[in-house]
C-alpha cells in the first residue's frame, strides 16, 4: 500500500512571519479535523521562511520541503541554494522540474535530471514535477511529453532507494486556472507515468513511488481524484495558502 502524501507548494508567497502565521493556523486546522490517518503532510515555503516553518513545526507530523535547488553542493553559482544547505535546514523533500521552473527559468529536462541525481544522492526526496501543455495536449502529445519527462528526469538514477521518489503530474493547463483534468483522465496519465518509471527501474519501484496529481486541487474535488487506484496524493499550490482549504485538502469531509 502506498501511504498518501498531499504537499503545499508555497511558490513565491508568504514573507517569513507570515509563513510563521499560516503554519501556527495550519497546525490548528489539522487538530481540528482529526486524525489524518496515513496520509504524509509536507509543506513547501520560500528559502526564506524555511527555517521558520522548521521551527514552528516542531512537534507537528508535518514535513518541510524546498521548492529549488541546484545541483552543486557549494561554488561560485551566486544566488543559488544548495541540496546541503537545505538538508541542514531540515528539509526532506524538493519540488524539482516545477512547470514555472521550466517555464520562465530555463529547466529542461537535463537540469532537471542533474538536481533529482543531487537530490537523491544527498538524501532529499525529489517530488519530481512532469505535465503537458495545453498545446501538447490538443496535439495528442500527453502521453509522449510525460514519458519523456520521467525518463529524462529519472535516468541514471541509482535504483536503490528510488522507490522514495515522488513524481507528481501537473497538466500545465490545470495550474493555477480553476481547470482540472478529470479524475479518471488523471488517473490514466499517470498510470503511463508509472510504466515509464517501470521502464527506468523496474516494476516493484514503479509501484511503490508514490505519484501525485497537481493543478487547481481544491477541498471540492480532492476526493475525485484521491478516489483513483493510481493517484497517491496531490501538489497544492492556491489552496495551500489557506490554512482551512489545506487542511479540507489533507482530510476531505
Ligand atoms: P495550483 O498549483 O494548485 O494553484 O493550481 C499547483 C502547483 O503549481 O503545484
Amino acid at each position: 500500500m502506498r501511504r498518501r502524501i498531499i504537499a503545499g507548494n508555497w511558490k513565491m508567497n508568504k514573507t517569513r512571519d507570515e509563513a510563521v502565521d499560516l503554519v501556527g493556523d495550519l497546525k490548528e486546522s489539522l487538530a481540528d479535523v482529526g486524525d489524518v490517518g496515513d496520509v504524509e503532510v509536507v509543506v513547501c515555503p520560500p528559502f526564506t521562511a524555511l527555517d521558520a516553518v522548521r521551527e514552528a513545526l516542531r512537534g507537528s507530523n508535518i514535513e518541510i520541503g524546498a521548492q529549488n535547488m541546484h545541483w552543486e553542493d557549494e561554488g561560485a553559482f551566486t544566488g543559488e541554494i544548495s541540496p546541503l544547505m537545505l538538508k541542514n535546514l531540515g528539509c526532506v523533500y524538493v519540488i524539482l522540474g516545477h512547470s514555472e521552473r521550466r517555464t520562465y527559468f530555463g529547466e529542461t529536462d537535463e537540469s532537471v535530471n542533474r538536481k533529482v541525481k543531487s537530490a537523491m544522492s544527498n538524501g532529499l526526496l525529489p517530488i519530481v514535477c512532469v505535465g503537458e501543455t495545453l498545446e501538447e495536449r490538443e496535439a495528442g502529445k500527453t502521453e509522449a511529453v510525460v514519458v519523456r519527462q520521467t525518463k529524462a528526469a529519472l535516468a541514471g538514477v541509482k535504483t536503490n532507494g528510488a522507490e522514495r521518489i515522488v513524481m507528481a503530474y501537473e497538466p500545465v493547463w490545470a495550474i493555477g486556472t480553476g481547470r482540472t483534468a478529470s479524475a479518471d483522465e488523471a488517473n490514466r496519465v499517470i498510470r503511463i507515468i508509472r510504466q515509464a518509471v517501470a521502464e527506468v527501474f523496474n516494476e516493484r519501484i514503479a509501484q511503490e513511488v508514490r505519484i501525485q496529481y497537481g493543478g487547481s486541487v481544491k477541498p471540492q474535488n480532492i476526493a475525485d481524484f484521491l478516489g483513483q487506484p493510481e493517484i497517491d496524493g496531490a501538489l497544492v499550490g492556491g489552496a495551500s495558502l489557506d490554512a482551512a482549504s489545506f487542511a479540507a485538502i489533507v482530510k476531505p469531509r
